[in-house]
C-alpha cells in the first residue's frame, strides 16, 4: 500500500518541486506580457485539470486495490477455499454501466474545455497583432547570434543595428519581423511569448508587449548547429523615456578615439581581421558578417549571451573565441599584449 502511494505521488510531487522554480528571467510561467500570460493561462488550466484527473484516478485505483486486498483477507495470496461467484449481479452491472457512461461524459466535456481554452487563447493572442502605435524591429538569426535592426526603411537616418540585445518600451506593442541568414533558428523569449521559427527566406512576424519593466533572457529554440545552446538574447523592457534615450544613443555613430592609446586600439581593429567581419559606424569598418559593434560597450553580454561583457572576458574572447564557443565563426586573434590592451581600451569607449 505504502509503495503504491509513494509511486503514484512521485510524479505530481516532482512536478510541484519543478514548478516552484518557475519564477525567473527566462520562465514561461512568469509572464511579463499579455501574450505570455495567455499561454501560461492555458498551461495552468491543463496542469490543474490533469492533476485533478490524475488524483481521482489514483485515488479510485487505490481504493479498489485496498478493497480487493481486504476481500482476499489481509493481503495473503493463498487461493481462497470457496469457489468464486459467477452469477450475474444486475444491480452491479447497472452501476458499472452508469459509472462508465458518466466517466466518458466527463472526459468528453473536459477535453472540449481544454480544446476551447486553447482555441480562444490563440485567438486572443492573434487579436493583439496590428496595433496602431506599434514599434517595428527586425531580428535576423545567424549561427550563433542575433542581429537586431530598429527603425523604418523610409527613414534611414533613424535606423540602427545592434546585436544580441533588444530594448523595448514598456506597455507598447512591438512587431518583431523575423528572418534567418543561414539555417532555421527559433525566436523565444519565454517571459513574453511562445516560440517562433525563423526560416531562411520566409519572413515571419511575432507580436510582443512587455508590460513589466525588467531584463529577460531569450534563447534560440531550434537546434541550429554546434553553438545552438549559446545563442542567447537579452531583452530589456524599460520606460518610454529610457527607451528613447537608448534609441538616441544607438543612432549616433561610434565615439571617436580620445587618447593615443584608443587611437592605437582603433588601428588594431581597422588594420587587423576585426574589420573584415564587423561594423563600427563612423569608421571604415562596415562588414555585416558578425555583430555590429558601434555601441558594443553598452551591451550587457558578449558572444550572444555567453559571457558578461567585462574586459577580462572580452580579452579571452578576442584571443581565442573557439575555446569559449567551439565552432563559432570568429577566428582566434593572437594579438601581442600591447595591441590587445589598446584594442580593449578602444572597444570600452563604444558606449
Ligand atoms: Cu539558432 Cu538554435
Amino acid at each position: 500500500m505504502n509503495r503504491f502511494f509513494s509511486r503514484s505521488l512521485t510524479a505530481p510531487l516532482l512536478g510541484l518541486t519543478v514548478l516552484s522554480g518557475c519564477k525567473g528571467l527566462q520562465a514561461p510561467l512568469d509572464p511579463a506580457g499579455p501574450q505570455a500570460r495567455q499561454i501560461s493561462g492555458v498551461w495552468w488550466l491543463y496542469f490543474w485539470v490533469t492533476l485533478v484527473v490524475y488524483a481521482i484516478v489514483m485515488g479510485v485505483a487505490g481504493l479498489i486495490a485496498l478493497r480487493n486486498r481486504r476481500r482476499r483477507g489481509g493481503g495473503r495470496s493463498e487461493p481462497v477455499a470457496e469457489a468464486p461467484t459467477t452469477a450475474p449481479d444486475p444491480a452491479g452491472e447497472r452501476r458499472a454501466g452508469w459509472t462508465v457512461g458518466v466517466s466518458i461524459a466527463i472526459t468528453t466535456v473536459l477535453l472540449f474545455v481544454l480544446m476551447l481554452s486553447d482555441f480562444f487563447s490563440g485567438r486572443a493572442i492573434h487579436a493583439m497583432a496590428n496595433a496602431p502605435d506599434a514599434l517595428t524591429i527586425r531580428v535576423t538569426g545567424h549561427q550563433w547570434w542575433w542581429e537586431v535592426r530598429y527603425g523604418e526603411e523610409s527613414r534611414p537616418q533613424e535606423m540602427f543595428t545592434t546585436a544580441n540585445e533588444i530594448h523595448l518600451p514598456v506597455g507598447r506593442p512591438v512587431q518583431v519581423l523575423l528572418n534567418s541568414s543561414d539555417v532555421i533558428h527559433s525566436f523565444w523569449v519565454p517571459n513574453l511569448h511562445g516560440k517562433k521559427d525563423m526560416i531562411p527566406g520566409h519572413g515571419a512576424t511575432v507580436w510582443i508587449k512587455g508590460d513589466r519593466p525588467g531584463t529577460y533572457f531569450g534563447q534560440c529554440a531550434e537546434f541550429c548547429g554546434l553553438q545552438h545552446a549559446q545563442m542567447r538574447l537579452v531583452v530589456v523592457v524599460e520606460s518610454a523615456e529610457q527607451f528613447e534615450a537608448w534609441q538616441a544613443s544607438q543612432r549616433r555613430p561610434a565615439n571617436p578615439p580620445a587618447t593615443a592609446r584608443q587611437t592605437q586600439g582603433q588601428h588594431v581593429f581597422l588594420g587587423g581581421t576585426c574589420a573584415l567581419c564587423h561594423t563600427i559606424a563612423g569608421t571604415p569598418a562596415g562588414s555585416r558578417v558578425g555583430p555590429d559593434l558601434t555601441h558594443f560597450a553598452s551591451r550587457a553580454t558578449l558572444a550572444a549571451g555567453s559571457l558578461p561583457n567585462t574586459t577580462g572576458h572580452l580579452a579571452g574572447w578576442i584571443l581565442d573565441p573557439q575555446k569559449i564557443k567551439p565552432g563559432a565563426k570568429m577566428p582566434p586573434n593572437p594579438l601581442n599584449p600591447d595591441d590587445l590592451h589598446a584594442l580593449l581600451e578602444y572597444l570600452s569607449t563604444l558606449k
